[in-house]
């Protein structure tokens, strides 16, 4: 056999679990851990659907075998059209931001040194005080990740005699760090997907010290904006603000991308809000917008900062490119192709009779409902040359079932086309939703 077939056989028996046996007999304790896992039911539905329900449709887990310098990629050995990308802008393929990660990969090398509790180097200080001049904030506070700023934050800001209201959908690291504020004593309470009327009773259930309202700028599956206006309205006129994780709006919605809280509300001083750097700044972490007091305590307080390794510094460097492409002209150019894009995708879907969700952000779902259906249809649209993520429980409820699209700016006309056309096939051939031709 030779290495390359070997690999090949490698590659595709990794799923596997291997099973090992003491020289005594007995299972090791790995093996033990494996079969306490395997019982857990979210893993049984998992494992069933992986491996014995849809085996062939389940796309999950797979391999990027290369990326070209278009959305081109080759998935698992099969030519693509990528629309599963979070680098919306396109920057991963801009040359100053792929430059300026080079050139501070020459200077910096590639690690910080220490927790940044310690040190940090100085593109840290700078990246955080060009995102804060973007959002006009006093500062900003920058996390290895958007998770890991959501489960270190919320037990910073929430604790004994405080209401922790969030959305239900709110995102699973949020959830996380809500868990740990309620372990320390916060009041976690939920209410149904942005609905007003029941976080007004939360407000009311006890004079709380404290009430932090927790909210998706943009909802990861959906792609669709919470009322983040009303909600905001709400909340303070019972004292309290809004955390906003926008790390799907952050640098596509709103005024110069500054995001859906800054949209909505017209500046970020009343609210907390955390944005991405690994989806439309295509590097790598999360931010929080602080004051310059409140940033040194945070630093104190935030487990996930203080017991962490950071960014690189590499990464920022990339950051602060980016932040001179916002600052820039073409950037206009940028998020203009991409809105128009959106618009374009939105349109044809809806035209094809296909129920959609979003429209506003890059994120465009198409709504299916059953599992095996959902993943038959992500199947579908890979063997024809596009990948669009299948959205699935536990990500969405169990019978809602999402094709999830993500638009880029880089994405050319005939690509938008080619998917607009998959999917009246795909429409026709899985029968979902009416059936109706695109121009080509
Ligand atoms: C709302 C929201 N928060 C957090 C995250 C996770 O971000 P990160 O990969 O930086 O941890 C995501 C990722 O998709 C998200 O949609």
């Amino acid at each position: 056999m030779d290495q390359s077939s070997t690999d090949a056989t490698i590659s595709s028996h990794s799923h596997a679990i291997a099973s090992h046996v003491e020289s005594n007999g007995h299972p090791t304790a790995m093996d033990k851990l494996t079969d306490r896992l395997s019982k857990d039911s979210l893993i049984r539905m998992g494992l069933y659907f992986y491996k014995e329900r849809c085996p062939d449709t389940h796309m999950k887990d797979l391999i990027v075998d290369s990326i070209g310098e278009g959305r081109e990629i080759v998935l698992e050995g099969q030519p693509v059209i990528n629309f599963g990308s979070d680098s919306f802008l396109g920057l991963d393929r801009h040359p100053a931001v792929q430059q300026a990660i080079i050139d501070a990969t020459r200077t910096w090398g590639t690690h910080n040194g220490s927790s940044r509790s310690f040190s940090s180097v100085q593109l840290a200080e700078e990246a955080e005080h060009r995102l804060a001049r973007w959002l006009g904030v006093p500062d900003t506070l920058i996390f290895p990740s958007v998770s890991l700023a959501n489960v270190g934050m919320l037990p910073s800001l929430a604790g004994k005699g405080d209401l922790l209201a969030m959305d239900r959908t709110s995102h699973d690291s949020l959830w996380q760090g809500a868990k740990i504020a309620s372990a320390n004593g916060a009041d976690l309470q939920e209410f149904g997907a942005a609905s007003i009327e029941t976080l007004e009773r939360l407000m009311e259930r006890k004079p709380y010290k404290e009430r932090v309202v927790v909210v998706d700028g943009v909802y990861s599956m959906a792609g669709s904006i919470p009322p983040l206006k009303q909600l905001d309205e709400l909340t303070r006129r019972y004292g309290g603000y809004m955390y906003v994780d926008d790390a799907h709006g952050t640098g596509i919605i709103g005024d110069r991308g500054r995001g859906a809280a800054h949209r909505a509300l017209g500046t970020l001083n009343n609210v907390m809000m955390v944005g991405s750097l690994s989806k439309a700044f295509s590097c790598l972490g999360g931010f929080v917008t602080t004051t310059l007091d409140m940033k040194l305590m945070l630093k104190m307080k935030a487990g996930s900062y203080m017991f962490g390794g950071p960014v690189p510094p590499n990464y920022l460097a990339g950051i602060i490119a980016v932040c001179e492409i916002i600052d820039s002209p073409e950037y206009d150019g940028i998020l203009g192709r991409l809105r128009q894009l959106i618009a374009g995708v939105t349109g044809g879907l809806r035209s094809l009779g296909l129920e959609v969700l979003g429209g506003e952000s890059a994120i465009v779902s198409v709504v299916v409902g059953e599992i095996e259906k959902t993943l038959q249809a992500g199947r579908w649209l890979y063997d024809h040359g596009y990948y669009v993520q299948s959205a699935v429980y536990p990500s969405v409820a169990l019978t809602g079932g999402l094709l999830r699209i993500q638009v880029n700016a880089n994405h050319t006309d005939e690509q938008i086309t080619g998917l607009l056309n998959a999917f009246a096939d795909l429409a026709r051939d899985l029968n979902i939703g009416k059936q109706k031709r695109m121009p080509r």
